[in-house]
């Protein structure tokens, strides 16, 4: 049994994709629907569409990726559409909506239009995009954090998540916790890629990808253990009612293992999913099923959150 839930909202299998793979087009989303993922996040959108920024901007790495995309994405109504029509052809299937605003008023007005609709699903405020040229992520400035926290939820009253950013020093698990628990929030959604890294061709001397110099936004194995001590950390300080997305470096079935065992209720995959497709849940779910079966659990809630100590 690895079903899950999130705010309420019944997921087949624990894993999804991660916003921005395998999301930004309805063919991409389609194919989420056709697979064992347990729920869909849908590229984070602005209220217009945007081209996002100049080619190479996504880099596969050794053990993992580099990205500086710019926030490509059709805008907001083409993927609050997609999921009040897939509502219909599949109510049963947990869909997120990822908002990226470039500013408080852009992120309010998109609110309000998901809220003026029928939208049944999660809504994900993403406070982390390392990619937009001269917007630092929100996720950072913390006396900013709690402003347009407060806003939202004076504006909007549905479930809300965040998406949040890597922390590195356990003072700023403390600051961040605090202000997140004098809100209502459904989840959050800990890490997003770990920015800004860079990534260099010894041969040649240059950048992998194009934008900002080549730094960009690094994920998969590179990142693990920083998804773990998020989830963990948050897990430690957060409100019991406020659930956890984890997110980070999960190519394995041990990976996802170790993110439920940190406390996370459902996990995304971003790089692996971006590298072999959506294939990758089906596998990657039998290898959590083997190392269930060894281990004599039968449901995720077995082990949730259980991580031992020294
Ligand atoms: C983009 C990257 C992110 O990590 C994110 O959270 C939002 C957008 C991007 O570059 O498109």
């Amino acid at each position: 049994d690895l079903t899950t839930t999130l705010n309420k909202l019944h997921f087949k299998t624990p894993l999804m994709n991660a916003a921005g793979v395998h999301c930004a087009t309805t063919t991409e989303l389609d194919d989420l629907l056709d697979s064992q993922a347990g729920g869909l996040v849908t590229k984070s959108a602005t209220l217009q569409p945007r081209t996002g920024n100049p080619d190479p901007r996504y880099a596969n790495l050794p053990f993992g990726s580099i990205n500086s995309m710019g926030l490509p994405n059709q805008g907001l109504d083409y993927y609050l559409n997609y999921a009040n029509a897939t509502a219909l052809t599949h109510p049963d299937f947990p869909i997120l909506l990822s908002l990226a605003g470039q500013s408080l008023a852009e992120n309010l007005q998109m609110l309000e239009r998901i809220q003026a609709s029928a939208f049944s699903g999660l809504t994900e405020l993403n406070l982390s995009c390392p990619n937009v040229p001269g917007k630092p992520q929100i996720g950072y400035d913390f006396d900013q954090m709690k402003t347009i926290l407060t806003a939202v939820f004076q504006t909007f009253n549905q479930p809300l998540g965040i998406k949040l950013p890597p922390y590195f020093d356990l003072a700023q698990f403390d600051l961040v916790a605090d202000i997140l628990n004098q809100f209502p929030l459904a989840f959050i959604n800990t890490i997003n890629s770990v920015g800004n890294g860079l990534f260099i061709n010894l041969e040649t001397e240059t950048t992998v990808i194009k934008p900002k110099g080549g730094f960009g936004g690094i994920g998969g194995s590179y990142v693990k253990p920083v998804a773990l001590a998020n989830v963990r950390a948050f897990r430690q300080r957060l409100n019991p009612a406020i659930q956890i997305i984890g997110t980070g470096g999960v190519v394995s079935g041990g990976d996802l293992f170790e993110l439920i065992l940190c406390g996370a209720d459902v996990v995304q995959i971003g790089t692996t999913l971006a590298q072999e497709g959506t294939p990758a849940f089906g596998r990657i779910l039998t290898e959590l099923e083997r190392i269930m079966a060894q281990k004599g659990y039968a449901t995720l809630a077995d082990f949730r959150g259980n991580l031992k100590t020294l």
